[in-house]
C-alpha cells in the first residue's frame, strides 16, 4: 500500500532505497492512526514524521542540511551558509560569557554540527574561548555527524564539546539554538463558516488525508482574535504548544547568563492576521518548498513559522527577563557583521566573493533579513548591561 501523496510533477523522485524507507515510516504512522481510532492530530503525525526513533526525518540518515540539491539536501540554514553568521554570534557570545562569569555554550538542535565547530573556532580567535560547549540533540543519526563535523573542522577543540541526554539541573553562559523552534510539532486549526475544528490525519482510500474534527477542548487562547473575522472568511492555522513547552522546560535551568535563539516567524499580530488565512506549514524536499505534508513522510522536512509572542510570554512566565527581540538583519549588523566583512581581503576573490554573497543572503530584506528573528532571554545578568545585537531596532514591545 503507498500511502504516501501522489508525487507532484515538479519534485525529483527519491531512490528505491529511500522510497522504502519512507514506507517503512508511513506504515508506522498509518499504525499510530489505526490505534488512536482512525484519527491523529496533526501535531502526532509531525511528530512521527520528523523524530519516530530510526525512521523519522530527522532520525534517520537523510542529508536534510546543505546547499544545493544536487547534495541530497532539502534545505540551507545560516550557519551552513556561511561561517560569517558563527563570526557575528561568536561576537555576541563573547559579551554573554563575560556578563554570565562562564564561558560554557549549550545549543539545542545542532544540526549537522556546523556552528558549534565555527562557534568555537570564531570564540577562540576572539580571545574569548569556550571552556565547555554541551549539545542536546534529539537524533543519535546527528549527534554522529555532529561530533564528525567538530572533530574535522576543530580537532583541537572537540574535547570541549559533550553531548547531553538529559538536561542539567542548572546552567550558566549561553543557550543557543537555531531554527530549532520551527522544528517542533504543531497543531493545525481550521475555521470553517465560523465553527473551529482540529485539522489532523486519517487513511481515506488507502492514502494519508485530511479530517477536521470538531475540537474537544477549548479553542487555544491565541487564536480568539480569530473569532472577530467574518463568519464566512475560513481560515486555516498553527498553534506551537511543543515550542512553549520547550522554552517553558529549558528556562528554568539557565541559573545566569542568556537563553537566544534564532528562527523564522511574526509576533501573535502579524501570525494571526486575517489575511495569513492558509497557515505556514512548509515542507521542503531538495530545496523545493511545497504544502503536502504527505509527500514522502521521512524524506522531507515539515515546518512551521515561529509565533514569537507565544514563545515571549513562556520565557518571561518560566521567570526569564525578554532582553531584546529583532530582525536577523539587524542583529547581525549590530553585532558587528560588516566590520567582519571589512576584515576581508577584497583581492582575495575566493574568499571575498562567496562571504559577500552570504552576507546578502543573510541581511537581505527579500531573504533572510527580515523573515527571521532573534529572541533572547536572561537571567541573572546585571541590569544596565544591553546585548549589542539588540542596541539599535529592538522590536520588543511589537510582542
Ligand atoms: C531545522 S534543524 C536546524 C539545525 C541547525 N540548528 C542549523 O541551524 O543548521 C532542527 C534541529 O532541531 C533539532 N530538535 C528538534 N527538537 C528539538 C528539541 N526539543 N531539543 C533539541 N533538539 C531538537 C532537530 O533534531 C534538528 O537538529
Amino acid at each position: 500500500m503507498n500511502l504516501a501523496s501522489p508525487k507532484p510533477h515538479s519534485l525529483p523522485v527519491p531512490e528505491p532505497v529511500a522510497l522504502e524507507h519512507s514506507r517503512r515510516l508511513a506504515e508506522h504512522i498509518a499504525a499510530a492512526v489505526a490505534d488512536s481510532g482512525g484519527w491523529l492530530p496533526f501535531d502526532r503525525y509531525m511528530e512521527l514524521a520528523l523524530y519516530a526513533p530510526k525512521l523519522g526525518y530527522y532520525a534517520a540518515g537523510a542529508a536534510k542540511f546543505g546547499r544545493l540539491a544536487a547534495d541530497g539536501s532539502d534545505f540551507v540554514t545560516a550557519p551552513e551558509l556561511s561561517p560569517l553568521f558563527a563570526r557575528t554570534l561568536a561576537r555576541q557570545l563573547g559579551d554573554v560569557f563575560e556578563l554570565a562569569q562562564s564561558a560554557q555554550v549549550l545549543e539545542f538542535g545542532a544540526g549537522s554540527g556546523r556552528l558549534a565547530a565555527d562557534l568555537l573556532l570564531a570564540l577562540e580567535a576572539h580571545g574569548t574561548p569556550c571552556e565547555q560547549y554541551c549539545i542536546m540533540e534529539l537524533s543519535g543519526e546527528l549527534r554522529a555527524r555532529q561530533r564528525e563535523t567538530i572533530a574535522t573542522a576543530a580537532p583541537h577543540l572537540v574535547g570541549r564539546v559533550t553531548w547531553l541526554d538529559t538536561l542539567p539541573d542548572a546552567f550558566a553562559g549561553a543557550m543557543i539554538g537555531n531554527e530549532v523552534l520551527d522544528a517542533m510539532p504543531v497543531r493545525l486549526f481550521a475555521r470553517r463558516q465560523g465553527v473551529w475544528c482540529e485539522r489532523g490525519v486519517t487513511i481515506a482510500d488507502g492514502r494519508f488525508a485530511w479530517e477536521e474534527r470538531a475540537l474537544h477542548g477549548p479553542l487555544p487562547e491565541a487564536l480568539a482574535p480569530l473569532d472577530a473575522l467574518p463568519a464566512g472568511q475560513d481560515y486555516v492555522t498553527e498553534t506551537h504548544e511543543a515550542a512553549s513547552a520547550f522554552v517553558r522546560s529549558v528556562a528554568p535551568l539557565l541559573a545566569r547568563g542568556v537563553l537566544l535563539l534564532v528562527d523564522y516567524g511574526f509576533p501573535a499580530g502579524e501570525y494571526y492576521h486575517a489575511q495569513r488565512g492558509q497557515g505556514t506549514l512548509m515542507c521542503h524536499y531538495r530545496h523545493q518548498a511545497h504544502d503536502d505534508p504527505f509527500y514522502y513522510p521521512g524524506l522531507q522536512d515539515i515546518t512551521a513559522h515561529v509565533e514569537f509572542t507565544g514563545i515571549a510570554a513562556a520565557g518571561v512566565d518560566a521567570g526569564l527577563e525578554l532582553l531584546g527581540f529583532t530582525s536577523q538583519a539587524r542583529f547581525l549588523l549590530n553585532s558587528g557583521v560588516t566590520s567582519l566583512l571589512g576584515e576581508l581581503d577584497p583581492s582575495d576573490l575566493a574568499t571575498f566573493l562567496p562571504a559577500t554573497a552570504a552576507a546578502q543572503k543573510l541581511l537581505s530584506e527579500a531573504e533572510m533579513g527580515e523573515l527571521f528573528k532573534v529572541i533572547a532571554f536572561g537571567r541573572g545578568i546585571p541590569a544596565e548591561a544591553m546585548l549589542t545585537g539588540f542596541a539599535a531596532g529592538d522590536r520588543s514591545h511589537t510582542l
